[in-house]
């Protein structure tokens, strides 16, 4: 995939592109489209498969998240505007969202994350202790990936001997190039392998419940009922996408800027309390959540003429680097004042997991400088973007 793309005419007065996000990349290739988008118009039309329109003005995006009576979570695939499936609560509109997320909250509260922080700790200390003696490793593979998918199972109570299999899913569901999996093959085999599995857990909950989130999503009530398996199915299944590869994307994007800016990473080896700042001005510049959205009705967005049904690419990257919110977007500044930005999302589907991310990053991050201060990337690597959510493919460091 080249930087930029030429105009495929265009659409309703607007440009057209025929830009597709699940197409990988160079290093920080979407990011520099994005970013060359957003100074050109505030928005277009993207001419795959049925079409749909993409908002690259940074304040339009935040309102859109915001304005759930007009842009409805029931598609938040652009490519899918009536989906086969459900996720929740990520699928689901108020008022029946809202009581999700209250359900949901206990477990995700800041004090509920805080109780899990010397846990959290440890294990991402003795993940980096497996290989700080190795002089150099492929970091995403080594630890991003595994630290916090481990966690996440064990928050879901999932046995913890089956990390190897879920790394493998992910790898399979989210990970594989258009060459890899022309036609989608295997990635509908690791769904319906992660739908089973979770079917599975369910059953055994139902015999035997555990102390753990899905024995206790099996005890609360919704409108005096209990949820069905179906929507615990539902459940688990957003879950594994939004929790098990949004960390492990972040870590290696931090890596990677420190690795890349060595008077950073030595500031924040010296004054440790640098890194809070750092690690948000990091989700900040590298966002790479493309959240979408179900048009309710006719409506004009960044200057696109939306239709009820249509479906609308809202990307966080237009707003969290846009020069108008913020000077110097596009510098990782320990020291700025402003952490306004929506790397989790914004409006009622704000990101359920942000307390434990934030914790599991900064502890990753610390974790890691106090053994491995100094480090660099290894030669001749050519670093790749995944599409869909832009994750490094591989991350190779040397020290
Ligand atoms: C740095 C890591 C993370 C980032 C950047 C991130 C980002 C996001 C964003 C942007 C959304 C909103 C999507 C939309 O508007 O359609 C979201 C939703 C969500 N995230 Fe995260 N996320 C992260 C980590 C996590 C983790 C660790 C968990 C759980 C363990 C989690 C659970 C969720 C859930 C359940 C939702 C859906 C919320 C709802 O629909 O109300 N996330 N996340």
């Amino acid at each position: 995939m080249s930087t930029t793309l030429e105009p495929d005419g265009t659409h309703e007065g607007l440009p057209a592109y025929h830009f597709d996000n699940r197409l990988g990349g160079p290093l920080l290739s979407h990011h520099d489209r994005w970013d060359a988008w957003a100074r050109t118009h505030a928005g277009f039309r993207s001419t795959v498969a049925r079409g749909f329109w993409v908002v690259t003005d940074g304040p339009a995006v935040q309102e859109a998240l915001q304005d759930w009576r007009t842009f409805s979570n029931k598609s938040v695939t652009v490519l899918e505007p009536d989906p086969r499936f459900l996720w929740i609560p990520e699928m689901l509109d108020p008022p029946l969202h809202g009581t999700w997320r209250r359900l949901l909250g206990k477990d995700f509260s800041p004090h509920a994350v805080a109780a899990r922080e010397k846990e959290v700790r440890q294990v991402a200390g003795e993940m980096i202790d497996r290989i700080r003696d190795d002089g150099g490793a492929d970091v995403l593979d080594e630890f991003a990936r595994r630290f916090p998918t481990l966690i996440f199972m064990r928050i879901m109570g999932l046995p913890e001997d089956d990390l190897p299999t879920f790394l493998h899913w992910v790898h399979e569901l989210l990970h594989l190039s258009h060459d890899e999996d022309p036609d989608a093959a295997r990635q509908m085999a690791a769904m319906n392998a992660v739908s089973d599995y979770f079917e599975e857990q369910i059953a055994q909950r139902r015999e035997t419940p555990r102390d753990d989130l899905l024995s206790r999503a099996m005890t609360w009530r919704i409108d005096g009922e209990a949820i069905n398996d179906r929507d615990l199915h539902a459940f688990c299944i957003l879950m594994f996408q939004a929790g098990f590869d949004t960390v492990p994307i972040s870590i290696g994007w931090a890596l990677y800027h420190f690795a890349t800016h060595p008077d950073l990473r030595e500031a924040i080896v010296a004054d440790p309390s640098l890194i809070a700042t750092s690690v948000e001005e990091i989700l900040r510049v590298y966002s790479f959540v493309v959240p979408a959205r179900k048009a309710t009705k006719d409506i004009e967005v960044g200057g696109c003429p939306v239709k009820a049904g249509e479906m609308v690419m809202l990307p966080l990257a237009v707003t969290n680097r846009d020069p108008e919110r913020f000077t110097n977007p596009l510098e990782v500044d320990p020291h700025r004042r402003t952490t306004n930005h929506i790397a989790f999302g914004s409006g009622p589907h704000r990101c359920l997991g942000s307390h434990l991310a934030r914790l599991e990053l900064n502890v990753a991050v610390e974790e890691w400088h106090k053994r491995i201060p100094e480090y660099r990337l290894a030669p001749h690597q050519n670093l790749e973007q995944h599409g869909n959510m832009y994750g490094i493919k591989q991350l190779r460091l040397e020290w």
